[in-house]
């Protein structure tokens, strides 16, 4: 057996008591130590030594370290996003904000304006942008740490005329209006538990919304009617169990919102239109 096949075995027995993902985790980070991509790894992995670094990478992340921190990127819909500590690591249930968009804007030209409240590393609004060539947009945080990853994957990607980012808390003082809105705002009660790594790894601000999960909620509620253009999408991630109490807060001044389901067919997002 090739010495690179042995060690994504052994990486991936080592990983899986730290990791529900152990294999994948393991792959990753050895597509990663030896630069080329993990469909490679997988169909013909080199002849070679394993890198000395494959090793190290594997001791960060039986410590919980999010993969993506320690490889500095993570696939996000159809573009690579470089991330790191101090923002987000974008996950697959997010997808489900922009599979709701391309199916509201279906048979048109697409948004033209879009707005990604609470964009960290630019995910939502650069997945965006990708799929509409024509629009342009916004992304706001409250972290420059996460901004100045945006502006980096909005550069690397060639988005940099297109994609704008501010600096603020939500839509503060934002006079415009928008066709497509995208929110994942933080939603975690506070001291809920979350899975290995989170907590300890990713941003507090990213994750943690008051003692109910909702205060982002709640201050976003009043100012979505004003950013929304007729004919629009907002759509925003929730939890699992947040439909109800998310529905009562944003379902106002003639806004209706409708739940979309995530991969494991829970409500992972409400889609709000005008009546
Ligand atoms: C759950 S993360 C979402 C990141 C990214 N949009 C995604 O979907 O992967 C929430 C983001 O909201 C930002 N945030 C938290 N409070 C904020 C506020 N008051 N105003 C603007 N952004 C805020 C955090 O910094 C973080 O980047």
């Amino acid at each position: 057996m090739k010495a690179i096949v042995r060690a994504v075995d052994d990486a991936a027995r080592q990983l899986s008591i730290a990791s529900d993902t152990a294999r994948l985790d393991a792959e990753l980070l050895m597509a990663e130590a030896l630069h080329i991509d993990r469909d490679k790894l997988i169909l013909s992995p080199p002849s070679r030594e394993v890198p000395k670094r494959f090793w190290s990478m594997v001791k960060r992340r039986s410590k919980g370290e999010p993969v993506a921190y320690i490889t500095g990127r993570r696939a996000f819909w159809n573009i690579d996003l470089h991330v790191g500590p101090g923002v987000l690591v974008p996950r697959p249930d997010s997808e489900v904000l922009v599979a709701s968009a391309i199916e509201h804007f279906e048979g048109t030209e697409g948004p033209k304006r879009v707005l990604d409240l609470g964009t960290g590393p630019g995910t939502l609004l650069l997945a965006a942008l990708d799929i509409w060539p024509k629009a342009s947009g916004l992304g706001i945080d409250v972290s420059r740490r996460a901004l100045a990853y945006f502006a980096a994957n909005a550069r690397r990607l060639g988005f940099e005329d297109r994609a704008k980012f501010k600096l603020g808390d939500w839509a503060e003082n934002l006079i415009e209006q928008f066709d497509l809105i995208l929110c994942n705002p933080p939603y975690v009660a506070e001291g809920a538990e979350l899975g290995p790594g989170v907590s300890e790894y990713e941003p507090d601000e990213a994750l943690f919304a008051g003692e109910t999960g909702l205060d982002a909620y709640r201050v976003l509620a009043p100012q979505l009617p004003r950013l929304l253009s007729p004919g629009g999408l907002a759509a925003v991630e929730i939890g699992y169990d947040q439909a109800m109490p998310v529905t009562q807060l944003l379902e106002r001044d003639g806004l209706m919102a409708k739940a979309a389901n995530d991969l494991a067919g829970r409500d992972r997002a409400l889609l709000l239109t005008w009546v």
